[in-house]
């Protein structure tokens, strides 16, 4: 008798487990289905903010796609402006529950990225920070898989070298505004800081031995390229 009830009990145990498992991935499946209406919703209108430039769709699409295709989950990102890139990365991260942190210095521009980040649900995956990167970066504990550098242009090689020991093997440094053909383009000019000759992000990366650095070929672009680290350093 007592085998029987052991039995019974056992049943009810495993039936109760296994529903609030699908329950549980019934409830992620509809907030999946609820952020990305939201995700799409807010891409589809272009951002009107004067604050500095985003990037183009097939520069966020790219970001989005290299995160999903590695299993990427804990990102970091240098100049968040409005928050359309971090929307884009912080998008495929929702998937797995990665995270983001994401730095920007312009209160404003801040303020404008916490509100876009709410009205896309994207929110509880981001930690957004207000301060200078400069500061804000080496601080940073890790590690990191994925990075995307998109804030002042002559510092991107501080900020490379700040984050490679807390990059993860297989991980990867994404930096934006990076032409074959603009070696030597970055400069200290204004916050955005485009201009300086001299200086060569593109030739820096690819003098690390342990980098493997690309510029992605993609129409359209802002000039994209992606480090990514093969050993541990
Ligand atoms: C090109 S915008 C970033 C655009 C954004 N990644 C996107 O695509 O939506 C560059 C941003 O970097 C910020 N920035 C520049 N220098 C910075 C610093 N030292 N620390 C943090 N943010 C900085 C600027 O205020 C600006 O909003």
């Amino acid at each position: 008798m007592w085998k029987i009830l052991l039995l019974v009990v056992i049943f009810s145990l495993t039936t109760g487990v296994v529903e609030a498992y699908l329950s549980d991935l019934g409830d992620q499946k509809s907030e999946d289905a609820d952020i990305d209406a939201r995700v799409r919703k807010f891409l589809q209108s272009p951002t009107r903010s004067w604050y500095g430039m985003s990037v183009p769709d097939v520069d966020g699409q790219a970001l989005h796609d290299i995160v999903i295709q590695h299993g990427y989950k804990n990102a970091l990102e240098i100049g968040t402006s409005v928050g359309r890139s971090a929307i884009w990365i912080a998008w495929a991260l929702s998937k797995p529950g990665g995270r983001l942190i994401t730095i920007e210095i312009d209160p404003g521009a801040y303020r404008e990225a916490l509100a876009n980040f709410r009205a896309t649900g994207l929110d509880k995956y981001i930690d957004a920070r207000l301060g200078d990167a400069h500061k804000i970066v080496p601080e940073l504990q890790g590690p990191f898989d994925f990075v995307f550098c998109d804030a002042d242009k002559d510092w991107y090689i501080n900020y490379l070298d700040a984050v490679l020991p807390k990059l993860a093997v297989g991980g990867c440094f994404a930096a934006h505004n990076v032409s074959e053909g603009f070696l030597g383009g970055f400069g200290r000019r204004g916050r955005f800081g485009f201009g300086r000759g001299g200086d060569s992000f593109l030739e820096h990366a690819r003098s690390i031995p342990y980098l493997e650095t690309t510029v992605l070929d993609l129409r359209g672009s802002a000039g994209l390229s992606v480090s990514y680290k093969r050993a541990a350093k």
